[in-house]
């Protein structure tokens, strides 16, 4: 079943500095499926957070239309979860009431929102850290928390930033793994946008691979490789093969332009 339907998205920013329009997203048409694992991939700038956050409904296209889950996006909503770069906790607040904080704001008592928090404060491996504040915890752990704070809403569908980029690599691969086996056991449609090859390859199961700014949409395709992958792998390296294939002829492309 199709949940995510992206049609004929266009978005330009007007840069009034310089008197001019930034043309971010050029005509990008997607379809993520319901329990999809989708990379976006692309260099920087190419507009993946834009596309992404015209998905979350933070910002509105210039043209085109996103539907999740037969629904038009006209503004945030609790059927999408959002997991920034940078985690965007309250330093006030502990781990357990962070990751509660839309349940506070719909009204819901303190004990059912400790309740509710905790099956995600276990799920995301921070038992044991409830009464902590942000700055007494890692990166990583900060992430988590942002992480189980967009899985309480039991969205349809968690958009990821980059989640993991500030992150050291072991931290890293833990965080990578743990993601795949959360998204295994609650089902949800993901949405992950990220620059490197090796992480989209590991995640997704389809991978959208975008062009320079204005970004486009350069391939999409099935990656059913089983899991968990092996980066070193003789099927890992083919598909790393022909991603980065996309990337040179990308790249000669717009040397022979300039
Ligand atoms: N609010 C804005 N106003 C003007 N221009 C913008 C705005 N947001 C993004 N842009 C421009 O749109 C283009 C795409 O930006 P975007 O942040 O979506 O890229 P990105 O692919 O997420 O890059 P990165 O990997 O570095 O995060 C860039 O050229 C950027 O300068
Ligand atoms: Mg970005």
């Amino acid at each position: 079943m199709a949940e995510i339907v992206i049609s004929n998205i266009v978005k330009s920013f007007t840069d009034r500095q310089r008197n001019a329009d930034i043309l971010a997203v050029d005509n990008v048409s997607l379809t993520i499926n319901d329990h999809d694992f989708v990379c976006l991939l692309g260099p920087s700038g190419c507009g993946k957070s834009t596309l992404l956050n015209m998905i979350a409904g933070f910002d509105k296209p210039t043209s085109g239309r996103i539907e999740v889950g037969g629904v038009v996006v006209q503004k945030p909503g609790a059927d999408r979860g959002v997991v920034f770069q940078q985690p965007t906790l309250m330093p006030w607040l502990n781990v357990a009431d962070n990751v509660a904080f839309h349940l506070k704001l719909s009204g819901i008592r303190k004990a059912e929102r400790r309740a509710r928090a905790q099956e995600f404060i276990d799920l995301v491996g921070l038992k044991g850290f409830e009464a902590h504040f942000p700055s007494e915890l890692s990166g990583g752990m900060n992430q988590r928390v942002g992480i189980a704070r967009a899985l309480l809403m039991n969205p349809r569908v968690i958009l990821m930033d980059e989640p993991f980029a500030a992150l050291d690599a072991q931290t890293k691969i833990e965080m990578q793994e743990e993601l795949v086996q959360i998204w295994q056991r609650i089902r949800c449609t993901i949405v992950f946008v990220t620059h490197s090859v090796d992480e989209a390859l590991l995640l997704g199961n389809r991978i959208a691979v975008m062009s320079r700014r204005p970004g486009r949409i350069r391939d999409y395709f099935d990656f059913d490789m089983p899991r968990p992958r092996d980066v070193t792998s003789p099927e890992f390296n083919e598909a790393k093969r022909r991603v980065l294939g996309l990337i040179r002829d990308e790249s000669r492309m717009s040397r022979q332009a300039a």
